[in-house]
């Protein structure tokens, strides 16, 4: 490649999990540290990062479609420099560079803290790729948080031992590591000074975490939620994603102690067939999956149920398919997301027999999906009536209304003289779909001046 002159400004596109927003957002303050500045939107990057998910297959050739057009002038007047990252990157590093000469920089997720070395060299027109996994050094080189905004990200816990059969994500992002307890509450003051009011701690086993608190103690999830919710300022907890096997007591007693811990749960089951879960090598069952959310019904009778759901793994039958169908009108999701099975190079499940065609694939996906969505409207309904916080995150489409989400992690839209990171409280008065609209209650001062 030839030297190219050092880029000024930057585009950080990120796909697949909140993990790559998480990434995508460090990647972007280490490139402020170097001196370049984020492209105001609609105008061209001289540098464009991609941070891929590989967890389908669409989700994988997308990027070679983003970096055709990138190179053709069609998604920017000039073509930029350009650097791969994420999942795809780890899987796919040496394909990627062989098949696209326009790529610059190939970097994994355990390895982004290396992306300002490798712009340099960029520069001086050498192409590099990175993806050794040395794990938790990634976060001790990355820069301070100064990101401002009223909810924030916050990764306590990387990588899956779980080698459900179908998943690329042990592989892509490795063992399953903690990163330490102070270091998190470090992390999370710093997001809490830059006015972030809800932290969201992301892991792709989030309740896998474990660690040493100050005092040596060995604490799981719930005991770093418990320190998080003493800290000032911070007036909303949650979590995701969470297995059903690493589920502990402390954890399900956390959601009726902790006040700043939001009534929510993201729970995925993948299917409702004990037989299929055992090829799947969930380790876990429809009636375990089942009990455990009637414990944390029990402690927090509102929370909202979250999940993720698998059609058409190899060999699922018509009858093993109607055991989803079941599950999900037994647990009554607020919400919840169903994917098609996608054969994953290098996974088991990608070379079962019995692989099912795409057509019944289909047909089941929208079963499922219409289930799924009948549930979050009978959620939403149910929840008129209710008065709770919302927290705006940003404008809404008319002039003078606001988004934000409820304590169910529903979208709440309301109209009123507020600023981005208020919390409102308001009145749910009528479910639209996927949200609710919302009728903030009168401040007390106003009431009292009255
Ligand atoms: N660690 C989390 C989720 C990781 S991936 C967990 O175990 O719950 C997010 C979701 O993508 C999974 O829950 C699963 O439903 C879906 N998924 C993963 N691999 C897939 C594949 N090969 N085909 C279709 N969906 C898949
Ligand atoms: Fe993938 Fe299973 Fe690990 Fe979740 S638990 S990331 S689905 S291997
Ligand atoms: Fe995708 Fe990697 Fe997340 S494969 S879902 S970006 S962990």
């Amino acid at each position: 490649m030839k030297p190219q002159t050092h880029p000024k400004t930057y585009r950080v596109k990120s796909f697949g999990c909140q993990m790559n927003v998480y990434d995508g957002e460090r990647m972007g303050e280490m490139l402020d540290e170097q001196g370049l500045a984020p492209a105001p939107d609609g105008e061209d990057a001289d540098l464009v990062v991609l941070n891929t998910c590989h967890i389908r297959e669409k989700a994988a050739e997308k990027i070679y479609s983003d970096i055709g057009r990138l190179t053709k002038g069609k998604t920017q007047t000039k073509a930029p420099m350009i650097a791969v990252a994420g999942c795809v990157a780890q899987a796919e590093g040496e394909e990627i560079m062989a098949r696209a000469p326009a790529v610059s920089m190939v970097v994994g997720p355990q390895a982004y803290h290396r992306l300002p070395d490798m712009l340099d060299k960029a520069v001086q027109g050498e192409r590099a790729t990175d993806t050794d996994m040395p794990a938790i050094a990634k976060f001790g080189a990355l820069p301070a948080r100064k990101r401002r905004s009223p909810t924030a990200f916050l990764t306590v816990q990387e990588g899956c031992d779980k080698f459900c059969t179908y998943c690329v994500v042990p592989y892509t992002r490795g063992a399953e590591i903690s990163r330490p307890f102070s270091d998190l509450i470090d992390e999370a003051r710093k997001l809490i000074e830059a006015g972030a009011r809800e932290i969201t701690l992301l892991g792709q086993n989030v309740n896998a975490w474990g660690g040493e608190d100050t005092k040596g103690h060995s604490v799981g999830l719930a005991g770093l939620i418990h320190a998080l919710a003493k800290l000032d300022g911070l007036e909303r907890i949650r979590y995701t994603t969470s297995h059903p096997n690493d589920m502990d007591d402390a954890l399900i007693a956390a959601h009726g102690e902790v006040e700043q811990l939001m009534p929510y749960l993201h729970l995925p089951v993948q299917s409702g067939n004990d037989r299929i879960l055992k090829a799947m090598n969930r380790a876990h069952t429809a009636e375990s999956y089942l009990r455990l959310l009637e414990r944390f019904r029990g402690v927090r009778p509102d929370i909202a149920l979250s999940g993720d759901f698998i059609v058409g793994f190899p060999g699922e039958t018509e009858a093993e398919f109607e055991d989803t169908l079941s599950i999900v009108d037994e647990v009554r999701y607020a919400q919840a997301y169903s994917f098609k099975y996608s054969p994953r190079p290098g996974t088991p499940a990608a070379t079962m027999d019995n692989q099912i065609a795409p057509e019944i694939m289909d047909e089941r996906l929208q079963r499922l999906q219409a289930r799924i969505n009948r549930d979050q409207l009978a959620f939403n309904a149910a929840t008129v009536g209710r008065t709770c916080d919302v927290l705006i995150e940003r404008k809404g489409k008319l002039p003078g209304q606001w988004l934000g989400k409820s304590p169910w992690l529903q979208s709440v839209f309301f109209e009123g003289d507020f600023e981005l990171g208020d919390l409102v409280t308001v009145d749910l008065v009528e479910g639209r779909g996927s949200s609710v609209r919302g009728v903030p209650v009168q401040p007390a001062k106003a009431q009292a001046t009255a």
